[in-house]
């Protein structure tokens, strides 16, 4: 692959303040010299997520992920570096395409604008058929009828397919655009013998990603068939379960009031849009996904979700829940007379019996949980009595606070008619082995092993970063790259060196744009990172004590594979050499290590 330019990606990081595009997605509030926020990628109740405008860095203190500009988008853009560097850069004007990628990389890139393009047309050419066509007209005016505004309508860029198989099809042929690209974005279908419209016949809703950009179409059939709502497919463009439909439209609100309500269908939307809740947004035919849940992530105090009856259960059960009640989020859930969804209900009984009625009477999603539960289960019998018990004990064991536990215990208590004391108990025998099958899980997954010397070689490195004029004394004491595992400390040395070497002074964020690897990233900033800031003179030592380690065992290294290769040697000098080698290796690492004897211990 193609590397992007290194001035084509500092152009596009130095035309942004990572503050500023960190912010268009959390919040942060400003704290010292650094701005924090709640973390968009771990759940957390205090904000740990730091970022330092002077650097232009982010760090998070509770799941030490961190990075510069590109790292942050590449994890809340779910991307790739390159991707990440011309996501930035078509924002920012900058023309990097040209010098930047692959020939393959070029051709894809040209794609995806091309399909931002048919699905702009796309959306004009559905949008004209409502407003100009005989049919459209009727299609209006079941809209109209359905309780849509004329603004409404116009607003949400709402559509109608046509009746014709080749409308759109011919349109976009029309412009000399690739139908077999329009058949990728899900615009254009083919047959053996020809291409034809995906939507045919249905009212189109636009549906935009969270800048605002046309992604997709949902299209609604007019009176009876199946599917009822036909999606565009996943496409390069499109995918269901990261895009939330009316984000774009909600974000302002939700950043305002730091609330969001989560709906099922796009007239539910539509119509709490039009009645004034202004903060709705809905799945796409899925169920809720962590990372939709992402998309509302690290800005939200409250989240309600209003689902029908059936399939609110379901999603409340979902474990990307908890996440958002972790960080201090309230999750609710709202519940609708039977047989009405929150487009009914608002259209009927309007705002403020919404607000009212439907909102503040929702449930906590423990309450939720437990009185969906409850629901299965006959409490006059003992039997049922006892299995909801058991079910509600699990949902118990969730609650970290033990004051929450004890209000929902206090009321299971009541139900069941059985004691507090017996139900506690029970549930803290439950909580505690669950605790501990957690910790064998953790200690399982965090079992790498580290060598020695790359223990010295990142304290080396986490040195250079601080005082990269030291880099001269790794010069003198004969050390380059070459002397590192090799590896990702290898090649973070590699470049420490060839930027010295070029005169060019280190910078964390820019050092970053290096390496187009998460986990890269992570690394170099917790190495940059100024937690302890030494004495220089210590730093000095440290220094030359890392040094001294790593030649010590690099010539280690070399001596016991010298003498495993010692079994295979037959030849009599060559093992002679082998031995002088050895001898002379021992000497020399005894010599290195005395050589800082003084040094390691005074200070
Ligand atoms: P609903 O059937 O509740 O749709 O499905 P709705 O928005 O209330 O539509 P109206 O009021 O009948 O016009 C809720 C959502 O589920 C998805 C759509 O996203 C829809 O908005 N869905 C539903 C599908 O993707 N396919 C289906 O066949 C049905
Ligand atoms: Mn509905």
């Amino acid at each position: 692959m193609a590397r992007i330019p290194g001035e084509a990606i500092e152009e596009v990081r130095n035309h942004f303040d990572i503050v500023e595009v960190i912010s268009s997605y959390i919040d942060l509030k400003k704290a010292g010299r650094n701005y924090v926020g709640f973390c968009p990628f771990h759940s957390e109740k205090k904000p740990s997520f730091t970022v330092s405008p002077e650097k232009q860095i982010f760090y998070c203190f509770g799941c030490q992920s961190g990075g510069n500009l590109f790292s942050f988008v590449m994890n809340m853009e779910d991307c790739s570096f390159p991707e990440a560097v011309r996501f930035l850069a078509e924002k920012s004007g900058i023309n990097i395409e040209s010098v930047s990628s692959t020939p393959a990389e070029k051709k894809e890139l040209q794609a995806r604008e091309i399909l931002i393009k048919m699905n702009s047309l796309a959306q004009k050419y559905f949008e004209a058929m409502l407003w100009k066509t005989s049919k459209g007209k009727k299609v209006l005016h079941y809209l109209l009828k359905r309780g849509l505004t004329e603004q409404t309508i116009i607003d949400f860029h709402l559509g109608y397919a046509g009746e014709s198989w080749q409308g759109l099809t011919g349109e976009l042929l029309k412009r000399g655009l690739s139908l077999d690209l329009a058949v990728r974005g899900g615009l254009v279908k083919k047959s053996t013998e020809r291409y034809y419209d995906y939507f045919h016949d249905r009212l189109i809703f636009p549906i935009w990603d969270s800048h605002g950009r046309v992604v997709g179409f949902g299209g609604r059939v007019l009176e009876q068939g199946e599917p009822k709502y036909l999606n565009s497919p996943e496409s390069p463009l499109f995918s269901k379960s990261k895009n939330l439909y009316g984000l774009h439209m909600a974000i302002p609100y939700i950043r305002r009031d730091k609330e969001a309500l989560l709906v099922e269908g796009y007239m539910d939307v539509i119509l709490l849009h039009q009645h004034g809740v202004k903060d709705a947004v809905a799945l796409l035919g899925t169920s809720l996904t962590e990372k939709q849940i992402s998309l509302l992530r690290g800005r939200l105090g409250k989240l309600t979700l209003a689902f029908d009856a059936d399939t609110g259960g379901e999603i409340a059960a979902l474990r990307g829940l908890e996440l958002l009640r972790n960080e201090g989020c309230q999750v609710l859930v709202a519940q609708f007379p039977e047989g009405q969804d929150p487009a009914d209900f608002v259209r009927e009984h309007g705002e403020e019996n919404f607000r009212r009625e439907i909102l503040q009477k929702a449930r906590s999603l423990v309450d939720y949980r437990l009185y969906v539960r409850k629901k299965r289960h006959d409490l006059t019998k003992e039997e049922g009595r006892v299995s909801y018990w058991k079910e509600a004990r699990s949902i118990l064991s969730d609650i970290s606070e033990t004051m929450e536990r004890e209000e929902y215990l206090k009321k299971i208590a009541k139900e069941i008619n059985v004691s507090l004391e017996v139900l506690r108990e029970d549930l803290e025998k439950i909580i505690w082995s669950f605790s501990l099958s957690q910790k064998k899980v953790f200690k399982e997954s965090t079992s790498q092993t580290v060598s020695l010397k790359e223990l010295v070689e990142k304290e080396l490195l986490s040195c250079l970063f601080k005082y990269p004029r030291y880099l001269t004394l790794l010069r003198e004491y004969e050390i380059s790259d070459e002397g590192f595992t090799e590896g990702p400390y290898r090649e973070i040395a590699r470049y420490l060196f060839e930027l010295d070497r070029n005169g060019k002074e280190i910078e964390t964020a820019a050092f970053l744009s290096y390496f187009s690897d998460q986990e890269m990233h992570k690394l170099i900033i917790r190495m940059a990172l100024p937690f302890q800031i030494e004495e220089e003179s210590k730093v000095v030592k440290i220094i030359k004590g890392c040094i001294r380690k790593i030649k010590a065992l690099t010539w280690a290294e070399e001596r016991q594979t010298l003498t495993k290769s010692l079994q295979s040697t037959v030849n009599r000098s060559e093992v002679s050499v082998k031995l002088q080698r050895i001898h002379d290796l021992k000497k020399r690492e005894e010599e290195i290590c005395r050589s800082g004897e003084g040094e390691d211990f005074d200070g």
